[in-house]
């Protein structure tokens, strides 16, 4: 998940850092406070007599964020100095890490490298771009040499035709047009579903995140207290400065909730634009699609004449070479990609049906922008998808997950722990959590301080993992290699150790 304003009208609450908080994060929780499962509950008491104790958790964070400060003594003189130039000391706010944040070098390969010389796995691919790992040869050749003949003409280049053909074979759509991020393709998608119907409402899930334009700045991580009955989602401003006339125009459903968008589509006969989803929600560690949900969602919609757009900006090409949309067979009316396309450099794609790109064609809405099919950013995205997310490295990511997925198995089911490895492609995360999590309740329920306590164990032994505890997963590139997951799931078992002792 990347960029949003920092202050969140629901996250001051549970923020016991002197930082802004992400929304919904209450680290460092320790001792809980969320209606989650206490930390007693977390290792089964056959293999973890009395379980991991409050105290125990808040002991192995504020251990950890000691090792962690000190590793990091120039990052720590960085980000004082950046407090005087640069608006909370850091480029976004989603950068402000606790206890303090990492200040990088560069990276190589599968590996970054903070300003103190200390090499990480990068695991984080900055919040899931990184598909590509860095320097890769095929992106840096692409991107030196466009920048040798020019990095911004504002007309179209032939890389674009090739781009837009490629996007084609993997999703199954047949237009495309371009942008630069993920909050531009999935405002353009919006923009498009009200501009097809002539509409005004819109419907998005509970807990998925979208970007930071104000359509979908709507229940993404809503506090406890907030969210109304699960039926019915409350309408729940996620950043401060969107108006509330904008926010009731989007409502909100559960995910895996299709009686929720059924009722809602009958609550406002003919008002109802589309639905915008990410496929396999990824703003709330990975919930997967129940089968026939997304189908139903297109079916009813469709019944009703509105659209149904995927977001694909995190799940395009790292759930799979066709994204989500391949691998639960549902094609959309609209699919919006950013991240990972352009192989490390910002630009985002939004595709669509002959009947909703049609009506970008006719002029019926015009999706603009200065920088949009940048010659830079079209070089990058063609030696991505024609050189570097090709078969043979889907595969090798598929060999890479099946190993994360067993290592860290192996150790939750060593020392007793209730949680869930979850994965699809390129990305996963441990659910710190009993059961499987179908739907933002479920994931309410989980205390993050689990999750916050893992990411510094991972941290100071080598791998970074994308901050933000149970919000985020980690991505496998096309340069990570057995050493690398073994790295990962070696910190995995000491942290699993340490939970249990
Ligand atoms: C699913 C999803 N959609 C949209 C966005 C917004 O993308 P960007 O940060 O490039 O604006 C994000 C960012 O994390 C995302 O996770």
């Amino acid at each position: 998940m990347a960029e949003q304003a920092a202050s969140t009208e629901s996250s001051s609450s549970s923020n016991t850092s002197d930082r802004p908080a992400r929304p919904g994060t209450a680290f460092p929780a320790g001792s809980g406070g969320g209606p989650g499962p206490g930390p007693e509950d977390l290792a089964s008491s056959a293999s973890a007599p009395g379980g991991t104790a409050p105290a125990k958790i808040d002991e192995i964070i504020a251990r950890q964020e000691e090792i962690f400060v000190a590793r990091q003594s120039e990052s720590r003189r960085m980000a004082g100095r950046a407090n005087r130039a640069l608006a909370g000391g850091v480029t976004s706010s989603w950068q402000i890490t606790k206890p303090q944040p990492v200040w990088l070098s560069h990276g190589k390969g599968s590996k970054i490298y903070d300003v103190d010389g200390n090499e990480y796995v990068d695991l984080h691919g900055g919040y899931g771009a990184a598909l590509a790992g860095h320097g890769h040869p095929a992106i840096v050749e692409a991107v030196r040499s466009q920048a040798g003949l020019g990095t911004h003409f504002a007309q179209p280049t032939p890389a674009a035709i090739l781009v837009a053909e490629e996007l084609t074979r993997r999703f199954g759509l047949p237009l495309w047009r371009f942008a630069n991020s993920g909050t531009e393709a999935t405002m353009d998608a919006v923009h498009l579903m009200r501009a097809v119907t002539g509409r005004d409402l819109i419907i998005k899930v509970e807990g998925c995140y979208h970007g930071h334009h104000d359509s979908v700045q709507v229940s993404v991580c809503p506090e406890p207290d907030d969210v109304g009955p699960a039926h019915k989602p409350a309408q729940v401003a996620s950043s401060t400065g969107i108006p509330r006339a904008i926010i009731d125009l989007t409502l909100v459903a559960g995910f895996n909730d299709l009686e929720g968008v059924a009722r809602l589509l009958d609550e406002n006969p003919g008002q109802v634009a589309g639905m915008i989803i990410e496929p396999i929600m990824m703003n709330a560690g990975i919930i997967k699609p129940e089968p026939g949900y997304l189908a139903g969602l297109k079916d009813l919609l469709h019944s009703c004449g509105a659209l149904l757009t995927f977001d694909e900006v995190k799940t395009g090409l790292t759930a799979g070479p066709g994204g989500a949309t391949r691998v639960t067979g549902v094609t959309p009316d609209i699919i919006c990609l950013a991240k990972a396309i352009g192989g490390g450099v910002s630009v985002a794609a939004i595709g669509g049906t002959e009947e909703a790109m049609g009506h970008v064609s006719s002029g019926g809405y015009e999706m603009v922008g200065t920088f949009n099919g940048n010659p830079l950013a079209m070089a990058a995205c063609r030696a991505m998808l024609c050189e570097v997310a090709t078969p043979a490295a889907y595969e090798r990511i598929e060999a890479l997950r099946l190993q994360a997925v067993a290592g860290l198995q192996r150790e939750i089911d060593r020392n007793g722990l209730r949680a869930q490895v979850v994965s699809v492609g390129a990305k996963g995360c441990v659910v710190f959590s009993a059961e499987p999590v179908r739907d933002f309740r479920g994931f309410l329920g989980i205390d993050d301080s689990y999750s916050h306590a893992h990411w510094l164990y991972q941290h100071n032994g080598g791998v970074f993992l994308p901050p933000w505890g149970k919000i985020e997963q980690w991505l496998i590139s096309v340069q990570h290699d057995e050493a690398d997951i073994e790295r990962f799931t070696g910190n995995f078992a000491g942290f699993a150790a340490a939970l249990r002792t």
